[in-house]
């Protein structure tokens, strides 16, 4: 997924384009490129790299950009999905005569023929890319009226785009439309700033609206004029952003992961507010549109979601099951959206996203509703397209995730997921004292990830003693099964260190032939149910001499004879100890990662949200 800022005003517009990238670098970081119109004509820049090569290129070649009188200008950093991260493969794309620049994020999946059409008429291409279609098509369809050209090409394109268009015959407004990718525009006085994220839009505005698919929107410093791509007026809510630009800001923290990290208390606290009824021992959701009677005659969950959330999925499949005796699945968001899922009549699926954009979880949800399904979105942007679309859910209000890796998010998707639980298990089979348990265990919740982040110094020292290892398994039972797919999904992320997350008892199946000296395992192996298993797990590893990090409760004595290294977190439910040893496996990959000199925030080949197949 890629980052798309745009801008029209008298303000520095250079300046702010590139500020507005660096915002979205997270999301999406081979190549870079601005394009400005104004009276001057139109000046276009690229750059392989991060944001900084770009500006570093502006000043070279562009010494007075800031002298840029007022102007309409597009910037982008791109994922590559079609050519390599080159110069020539950067966003804008601009038609061959320089008339139209585009930026995009997407993939334009019938971009092949459009492309051979397009060369058979004349047109010339200078890049590898699907987008590149875009700008020549709007050239074809140009006919003095720039809405209408652009329209015209959308109409021809299949796939997904968010894209923004400038054009230096109109240096007075800019083009920005959407299917599938999204389009934030911010609502500001005589200036107007476009993005893919709210995150590049904050510092000037937190009123905001976002596109629906297919809207395409006219803008200039003054006006806003949204249609959709049959040209009829549409109206859009205007919603306001409940956090600072600063929460998107490192604070001090070498990393925006590491931030992230110790932001959990906070993130869980905020998540938790003014969700948990002491008086009706169960939790308010309001946000889930279901009444006392959904909840007791909902016959089924099914969940969809990818990496990490679908990490907290499967906590959410255990908790439904055991709170609720709701029979529950979860599944690869990729999977339930190809797969035929069978929705029953009073079926509810829960689509989780962290940001509310994820290609394949959106076409769940998608499929989901085709198929009559209630929907639910567990999602941490507001007014991003799954929470939209879903039309009901819970917000985690976990502040901005920035780094690439989830963390805050996940322990904030297994809180909701308790609470929704608790809320379907209440209106179902759980008494009012084991409500009020589960209540009293998340309100201590907070102050528990306090104690993890304590011993950071610790778990740092294990990480250094295990950074150099090329593989690693991670194993785990029960609740703590999910949780050692998530630690391995961490440390693979920004380590790049093969790590495998496996069920504890999986191991002798198969995989227990790669141990050796130098394939440490994490073993989970927590004061809950099927700790005494584990012992037996993590005696089979030492037995193929593979060093052994526990992670086990504070307290455990008898844990030192059975590991190498330990790692102690405090005692909790079942339901609750995996987010604690996430937390602590959190740390561990960031210190893994940090003694690896990792590109942390940014790791190679990755995207903070996936919005393409
Ligand atoms: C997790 O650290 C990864 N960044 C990735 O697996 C992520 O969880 C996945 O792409 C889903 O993103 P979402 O929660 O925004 O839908
Ligand atoms: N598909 C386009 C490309 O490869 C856009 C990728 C992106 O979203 O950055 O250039």
């Amino acid at each position: 997924m890629c980052g798309i800022v745009g801008y029209v005003g008298n303000g520095p517009i250079v300046s702010i384009l590139t500020d507005g990238l660096k915002r979205l670098e997270y999301r999406g970081y081979d190549s870079a490129g601005i394009a400005v119109a104004s009276e001057n004509g139109l000046r276009v820049e690229k750059a392989v790299g991060k944001v900084k090569s770009l500006e570093a290129k502006i000043h070279a070649d562009w010494p007075d950009f800031d002298s840029v009188p007022h102007g309409a200008g597009i910037a982008h950093t791109r994922w590559a999905t079609h050519g390599a991260p080159l110069e020539k493969n950067a966003h804008p794309h601009l038609d061959e005569k320089g008339r139209f620049a585009v930026v995009h994020n997407g993939i334009i999946e019938n971009y092949s023929s459009l492309r051979a059409n397009l060369i058979r008429k004349g047109h010339v291409f200078s890049s590898e890319t699907d987008t590149e279609v875009i700008p020549h098509l709007i050239e074809e369809c140009f006919e003095g009226d720039l809405v209408k050209a652009v329209t015209a090409a959308l109409k021809q394109l299949e796939g997904t785009f968010g894209i923004a268009v400038v054009s230096p015959q109109f240096p007075d407004r800019l083009v920005v439309a959407r299917r599938g990718s999204p389009i934030v525009v911010g609502v500001c006085d005589n200036e107007a700033v476009v993005a893919s994220d709210v995150s590049a839009i904050i510092s000037h505005t937190k009123q905001v609206i976002y596109l629906n698919d297919n809207d395409i929107a006219l803008i200039t410093k003054d006006s806003i004029d949204l249609r959709n791509i049959d040209n009829v007026p549409v109206t859009r809510e205007i919603s306001h952003i409940d956090w600072d630009a600063g929460a998107a800001e490192k604070s001090g923290y070498e990393h925006f992961m590491l931030k992230e990290i110790w932001e959990q208390p906070l993130s869980l606290a905020n998540t938790l507010r003014g969700r948990l009824d002491e008086n009706g021992a169960t939790a308010v959701l309001n946000g889930l549109n279901l009444g006392p009677k959904d909840f007791a005659s909902t016959s089924r969950i099914l969940i969809a979601a990818c990496g990490t959330s679908l990490h907290a999925g499967m906590l959410g499949d255990y908790f439904f099951e055991d709170l609720a005796d709701l029979p529950t699945e979860f599944e690869q968001a990729a999977e339930f959206r190809y797969r035929n899922p069978i929705i029953q009549p009073g079926s509810l699926v829960v689509a989780i996203s962290q940001s509310g954009e994820t290609a394949d979880t959106l076409a769940a949800v998608r499929e989901a509703a085709r198929k009559g399904a209630s929907v639910a979105a567990i999602c941490n942007v507001v007014g991003s397209t799954i929470a939209r679309e879903s039309g009901a859910g819970i917000y985690l209000h976990a502040g901005p995730e920035i780094g690439v890796a989830s963390t805050k998010a996940f322990s904030c998707q297994v809180a909701a997921l308790l609470m929704m639980a608790l809320k379907f298990g209440r209106a179902r089979r759980l008494s009012r004292e084991e409500g009020l348990e589960i209540i009293d265990e998340l309100k201590k919740l907070p102050d528990k990830i306090s104690q993890v982040l304590a011993s950071s110094s610790h778990i740092e020292a294990v990480a250094e003693k295990y950074a150099c290892a090329e593989n690693f398994f991670y194993i785990g039972r029960g609740y703590l099964y999910p949780a050692a797919l998530e630690g391995a999904l961490k440390l693979k992320e920004i380590s790049y260190i093969h790590a495998e997350g496996y069920h504890a008892a999986e191991l002798k199946h198969g995989p227990i032939a790669l141990l050796e000296e130098k394939v440490p395992v994490l073993a989970l192996a927590c004061e809950i149910p099927g700790k005494d298993k584990m012992i037996g797990n993590i005696q089979e590893c030492r037995a193929r001499k593979s060093p052994v990090i526990a992670v086990s409760t504070i307290g455990d004595k008898e844990m030192a004879e059975h590991a190498d290294d330990i790692i102690s977190i405090p005692q909790a439910s079942p339901y609750l100890t995996p987010i604690l040893a996430v937390v602590a496996m959190q740390l561990f990959a960031y210190y893994v990662a940090k003694k690896r000199n990792c590109a942390i925030d940014q790791p190679r080949n990755l995207a903070k949200s996936v919005t393409v197949e």
